[in-house]
């Protein structure tokens, strides 16, 4: 019978929460994705209920089906996604245009990495898009009336 290997869980609960060997950076991947396609469904959903017009169906006006709260936190939520979309999005556009990848160099061990510069960038917009979430916070919150 083959033996069994056990490896310790060396880097904990904190591993798993830091991403471990992922990074934050596969998160954000995966959240990119995720956010793309909620926004997608959103921008569906919007076309379809706002086109209800044309049979004089309004639904998001006062006393309308999407004017109940639990909506207005759904909005609140598709500015959240697109918070994170659109400024990881440029995170996205400026890596894969180049920057902050460094230039190609021959793989001598022990490898360079372009973490440490890219992952300085993934916090930087990560502020901005916070920044941004704080403005819809405020209008979600009826402060700016
Ligand atoms: C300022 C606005 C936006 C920026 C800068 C942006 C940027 C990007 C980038 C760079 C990608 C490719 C990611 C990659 O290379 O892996 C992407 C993917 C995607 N975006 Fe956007 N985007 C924006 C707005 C939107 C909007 C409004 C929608 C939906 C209506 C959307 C839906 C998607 C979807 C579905 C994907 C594919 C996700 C995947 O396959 O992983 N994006 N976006």
């Amino acid at each position: 019978m083959a033996a069994i290997t056990r490896h310790n869980n060396r880097l904990g609960v904190w591993g798993w929460l830091g991403g471990g060997r992922w990074g934050i950076e596969r998160y954000a991947y995966i959240l990119h994705r995720l956010t793309g396609l909620g926004i997608l469904l959103y921008l569906l959903m919007h076309t379809v209920v706002t086109s209800l017009r044309v049979r004089n169906i309004y639904l998001w006006t006062e006393g309308g089906f999407f004017h109940q709260p639990i909506f207005r936190l759904g909005e609140f939520c598709v500015v959240a996604a697109f918070a994170f979309h659109a400024f990881n999005g440029i995170r996205l556009v400026l890596v894969e245009l180049g920057f902050a990848v460094g230039k190609p160099i021959e793989p001598i061990y022990p490898y360079k990495t372009s973490v440490g510069v890219q992952r300085p960038l993934l916090i930087a917009v990560m502020v901005l898009a916070l920044l941004f979430l704080l403005v819809g916070a405020y209008n979600f919150l009826g402060l700016a009336r």
